[in-house]
């Protein structure tokens, strides 16, 4: 195994708890590599006015490996007010360092899977026939296109003549909104194109032909978004009739998809869809296998690609003396790191671990005992972070 460098992006809160879980538990599963420690987040924003230092931006382009932890984004005001007082009305804006993270490298294909852990308390269940109960086995990976659609960014209050102009040239706009103050008008535009549309689909296909799903989902809205959904799917037909016989193509709407989700999750494999499409199914599908703890992620690009649980800060528990909050989000994307840079003997060492651990049932953080997250969890039998990681590493 060559060593690595990995570009360790702790960020804030929790975020910092629970990538050092990930790294101990790297090392002790016997991964070769040195970590150097990216500035990103809070604390570089109010020192410095910039949560995404330049300097950051360079050691991902020299080492093209990033694992995150987790930042703190505030609206807009609360974030001036934060400023350092020498940089106040300076002109800096606050933007959220992730997605300029995504959007700077490139990082447009999101993966993001779901798979149940078996004796998990917080696997979905359904009433079955009569009085049992079923436990349906989710294995759902979903494809998310990160960097285009309505999270592109290309919006406006109160639009400047030039844009009020052209949008007056559409006879829809003219008809419904032709009527409203300009300044009574907020527009967020969904764009999305061939180039990248066509790299989450043929992405979403691969994976879909290298670990055998069935099916391939498109969830998006064709029916009513015509031009962008509209294109997605009829581009999914193409590829799939020209490329990917082999595989299924379902269709389905992202309003019917979050009920399907619930009565019939085990008929789904890989699943595409739009920027925020994709984020809305795949917290959808994450609250089936046990929610933010267990949700992990990929954020991959042709040059860089970054690693990170789909939680966030959780400021609340950032400051708790021991830390409570569950470790293994962000141990799965250290996983898919691994399966990423093709070390599946180690990430399957891995998640075969956080399997034997969950299945035991021993050690089990406070959302897998379905508490209130406060402190005196802890003295009420839930396991800590840093138990939980002893766990994993103990069961490697
Ligand atoms: P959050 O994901 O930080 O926390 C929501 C709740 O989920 C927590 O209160 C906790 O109950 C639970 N939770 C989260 N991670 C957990 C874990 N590992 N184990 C057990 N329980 C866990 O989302 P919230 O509270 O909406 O946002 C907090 C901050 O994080 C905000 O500033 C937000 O902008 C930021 N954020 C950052 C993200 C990122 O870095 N990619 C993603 C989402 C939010
Ligand atoms: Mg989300």
């Amino acid at each position: 195994m060559t060593k690595r460098t990995i570009v360790a992006l702790p960020g804030d809160g929790i975020g910092r708890v629970v990538l050092d879980s990930a790294i101990q538990v790297l090392d002790s599963a016997g991964f070769k590599a040195d970590y150097v420690e990216g500035d990103i987040g809070w604390e570089f924003w109010k020192k410095e006015g910039n949560p995404l230092p330049e300097r950051t931006l360079k050691l991902l382009e020299e080492h093209k490996l990033g694992l995150f932890g987790a930042i703190t984004s505030k609206p807009k005001d609360a974030a001036a007010s934060e400023l350092d007082p020498s940089l106040k009305d300076k002109g800096f804006v606050y933007s959220s360092p992730i997605v300029g993270l995504r959007q700077h490298f490139d990082l447009d294909i999101c993966i993001r899977p779901c798979k149940s852990y078996p004796g998990n308390p917080l696997n979905f269940i359904r009433r079955g026939v009569g009085d049992t109960v079923v436990e349906p086995e989710v294995d759902v990976v979903i494809f998310r296109q990160n960097t285009e659609g309505l999270y592109g960014g290309v919006e406006w209050s109160n639009p400047g003549n030039e844009v009020y102009d052209a949008f007056m040239t559409h006879p829809k706009f003219l008809k419904n909104f032709g009527n409203v103050p300009v300044e009574e008008l907020s527009i967020s535009t969904r764009i999305f194109t061939r180039k990248y549309t066509g790299r989450i689909l043929r992405a979403a296909f691969n994976y879909a032909k290298k670990f055998g799903y069935k099916s391939v989902t498109v969830c998006e809205k064709p029916n009513v978004i015509r031009e962008t959904s509209g294109m997605m799917y009829k581009m999914a037909i193409e590829i799939q009739r020209s490329e990917f016989p082999e595989i299924q193509l379902w269709n389905t709407n992202i309003d019917a998809q979050m009920m399907w989700l619930t009565k019939n999750p085990e008929e789904y494999g890989v699943i595409v869809a739009g920027n925020m499409f994709g984020d809305i199914v795949s917290d959808g599908f994450a609250g089936l296998i046990g929610g933010l703890g267990f949700a992990c992620s990929a954020n991959l690009g042709e040059q860089v690609a970054v690693f990170e649980p789909t939680h966030g800060s959780a400021p609340k528990y950032a400051d708790f003396e021991e830390s409570i909050v569950n470790p293994i989000a962000m141990i799965a994307s250290a996983c898919m790191m691994l399966d990423h840079i093709g070390e599946m003997e180690l990430s399957d060492k891995i998640r075969a671990s956080i399997s034997k651990v969950v299945k035991a049932g021993e050690v089990r953080t406070y959302d897998m005992m379905k508490m209130l997250g406060r402190q005196d969890v802890l003295n009420k039998g839930a396991a800590s972070t840093v138990q939980m990681t002893e766990a994993i590493i103990k069961n490697l």
